[in-house]
């Protein structure tokens, strides 16, 4: 139930009428964020929060601490302003989540929501009241060490995700115990960062910008997040940290964005260090100018903010306009009623509940890429012994993913322990590390591990790399598997065994080194604390696999990037018009090798298409309809198919639908996905799905940047994957 003092109407009056009372120095105080790495309730927090000087902390994580410096602000200060405390809760927080990566391959909003919860009750039993997350930057470059924070390549999943996991945060009321304001970041295009090298130039124009990028920032807008974050990146010219165009034209004026726009970590100072600014005090100018209205980690509001004013070069309802977006969230948290922390009025951290809520999210977001001869799952029954090999099988804290400055690595259960109790007793479980870690070139235990895999019904490789080598400023330009990871599968597959790989990663590899190598892979991502669990449950069927691409998985770096929603151009590759540099005939002259849209070398095809995943059901969609072949432009449409379980065991599958707008004014992909939906079918059962779209559903932003949907021919496709063939046709007319 809505607080009485948090309606919308009275938090505006009682933000005003705070406003009236503040003076400068304490209004420029509430847009500086400060960190506080060092000590209890340090002096020189302790002093700022008396002055009014800090409207908020970032990393302070100790409840007494928290409320220490609450209980400053709210006593000691002149207006007794309380503080917006910040943390990076990203997927977890004791309790860890999949990599966001991983979570996105569940295609599960209603996990990603509760997983979300979760975190936030756990993290507001220290006073944490903000985090800053989701991470919603479509990314189309696995050599991007932060794709693993994001939830993949696809603007629909990535959508609806943010909204889950938003909600997740807030809860129904940002007043009630354990809700923390949610952050969307970071605004925007961070993800087309070149070459995926973190925190450099994107270049992306505005039909793309609004197609793609922004669309998931203007779903979460719309679902009521509280704070938005810019990107460090440069963004066709202009950081987004001083984008006018970003911050007023779009998210201002066009979405009416009324929370808070926080920099990101010193961003606006790095203003300066891309060539914007000759200094600070013009950072700071650019940056208010823009719209940022709190600056995380840095000093150049505080100290030049007043100076701009007294020189009348920005006005004082730039600094009112931030000030009241920061008081308000203040009040929606319901801060100003209660600043303190009672962990009592929360539930236990590390609970049973948001353990299982991990071991779930954990199982629906492992994805089988392939599995020959149903080599999976194993039988305890029938197989006398496993060989578990690898650096990541019993790896606590690697298999956890990139953000858990506050996980709580003894709550992790690794795969080899997890397969241990799980199938110890009856069978022989031998277990070989193989190699220091993923980047190791000391092949000195191969002859072990081959050993040990030729005297074992199957081996089970757990391969991968750390999660340090994935997430902010961790890219990779080669994203093989790292080391001699690939020569160990070699010699463990010369054994003739069957060899089953299991990959942890933060991000998509490119695997074709190893695909023929291996029976069957599972890939975990960092699948958080409860990964070992849910690996076990996948390996010996206890459960199916159900996750399911949330980005391709090109066959060489040089494909990147590659993304299924690409656009046609005027030379489609297909397969009768390309020629693979093998088979080049250079014996006579030659000039033509297809004409077409490919690589020599690798095709255009990816190695795993998105949306791909694997069962131990066998999921045959047929009979794909749509109720009338011609829609009036503002009705809707259905589009139905039939889905059975062909297979013997019950499992979920995500069932997908993309569709494609043949003409239009700007060219579109030749596949977008519109809905999706999880469902669990019984051996032998049938469900028919019915997609409903409006015809808004397929509007995009055309050459004038407005929205419109264009009258014309349309394809939908249903199917477990992006590479579905399953298709049929409608037609948009307009109405009469
Ligand atoms: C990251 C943000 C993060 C912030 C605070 C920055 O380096 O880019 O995503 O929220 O630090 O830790």
């Amino acid at each position: 139930m809505a607080n009485q003092t948090n309606t919308p109407d009275e938090i505006d009056e009682r933000v005003v009428a705070l406003l009236e009372q503040m003076t400068l120095e304490e209004k420029i105080g509430q847009m500086c964020q400060l960190g506080a790495s060092e000590g209890y309730a340090p002096d020189y927090l302790a002093d700022g929060l008396r002055s009014g000087r800090i409207g908020s902390v970032i990393n302070v994580v100790d409840l007494h601490a928290v409320n220490e410096l609450q209980r400053i602000a709210v006593e000691e200060s002149r207006l007794g302003i309380p503080l917006l405390v910040g943390r990076d809760v990203i997927h977890g927080f004791k309790t860890v989540m999949p990599i966001p990566l991983g979570q996105a391959a569940s295609w599960n909003p209603e996990i990603v929501r509760e997983g979300a919860r979760i975190a936030a009750l756990e993290a507001a039993t220290t006073g944490v009241n903000w985090t800053f997350a989701p991470m919603i930057d479509i990314s189309r470059d696995a050599r991007w060490g932060r794709i693993a924070e994001s939830f993949g390549e696809c603007v629909l999943l990535t959508s609806e995700l943010a909204v889950a996991m938003i909600e997740g945060f807030q809860g129904d009321d940002l007043c009630e115990p354990g809700a923390i304001a949610a952050t969307a970041k970071h605004f925007a295009g961070y993800g087309a960062v070149e070459s995926g090298r973190d925190y450099a130039t994107t270049n992306i124009p505005e039909t793309k910008l609004r197609n793609v990028y922004l669309r998931p920032f203007k779903a979460a807008v719309d679902a009521g997040v509280s704070t938005l974050m810019t990107s460090f990146s440069d963004l066709n010219g202009i950081p987004a940290t001083a984008n006018e165009f970003l911050l007023r034209q779009v998210l201002r004026d066009e979405w009416n964005f009324g929370g808070v726009v926080v920099s990101d970590w010193d961003s606006i100072r790095q203003l300066h260090v891309h060539g914007l600014t000759e200094n600070d005090k013009e950072s700071a100018y650019q940056a208010i100018t823009a719209g940022v209205d709190m600056e995380m980690a840095g000093d150049a509001y505080s100290k030049h903010l007043a100076e701009l004013l007294d020189e009348g070069r920005i006005d004082i309802a730039a600094i009112d306009a931030a000030v009241s977006s920061i008081l308000r969230t203040k009040f929606k948290l319901g801060l100003f009623e209660n600043a303190f922390t009672d962990p009592s009025r929360l539930p236990p951290v590390a609970s049973k509940q948001g353990l299982e809520i991990a071991r779930q999210a954990a199982l629906q977001s492992v994805v089988m890429l392939k599995n020959d001869h149903h080599v999976l799952p194993l039988s305890a029954e029938k197989l006398g012994s496993v060989a578990v090999i690898g650096p990541l099988a019993d790896a606590p804290y690697q298999q956890l993913g990139t953000w858990i400055f506050d996980g709580d690595v003894e709550l992790s259960i690794t795969p080899m322990h997890a397969i241990h109790s799980l199938v110890g007793h009856d069978l022989d479980v031998r277990y070989l590390r193989a190699m220091e870690n993923s980047r190791s070139k000391a092949s000195e235990s191969f002859d072990e591990a081959v050993e040990i895999a030729q005297s074992s019904d199957v081996t089970v490789l757990f391969l991968g790399e750390e999660s340090i080598l994935s997430g902010e400023a961790h890219s990779r330009a080669d994203i093989n598997l790292p080391g001699d990871q690939a020569e160990l599968v070699r010699r463990v597959r010369e054994t003739g065994k069957p060899v089953i790989a299991v990959i942890l990663a933060g991000r998509p590899l490119t695997l074709t080194n190893i695909v023929d190598q291996v029976d069957a892979i599972l890939f975990a991502w960092h699948p958080g604390s409860m990964g070992g669990p849910a690996i076990a449950d996948l390996l010996f069927g206890l459960e199916s696999p159900s996750g399911k691409l949330p980005a391709t998985f090109p066959r060489m770096v040089g494909q990147i990037p590659i993304y299924y929603s690409q656009k046609n151009s005027g030379k489609p590759a297909s397969w009768d018009n390309i020629t693979h540099i093998d088979h080049i005939d250079t014996r006579a002259p030659q000039t033509s090798l297809g004409m077409s849209a490919f690589h020599l070398d690798a095709g255009f095809t990816p190695l795993f298409a998105f949306g791909h995943g694997l069962s131990y059901a066998d999921f045959d969609y047929q009979h794909i309809r749509v109720d009338s072949y011609e829609i009036e432009l503002g009705a809707s449409v259905t589009i139905s198919a039939e889905l059975t379980n062909r297979g013997d065991v019950a499992a979920d599958e995500v069932a997908q639908l993309y569709v494609r707008d043949l003409v239009a004014s700007v060219t579109r992909p030749v596949k977008e996905l519109k809905a999706f939906r999880r469902v669990r079918l019984e051996p032998g059962e049938s469900v028919t799905l019915d997609f409903v779209l409006h015809t808004d559903d397929l509007s995009f932003f055309g050459r004038d940047m407005r929205r419109t949907v264009e009258p014309g021919e349309f394809h939908a496709w249903v199917g477990g994957s992006s590479d579905t063939q399953l298709r049929t046709e409608f037609r948009i007319i307009q109405s009469a």
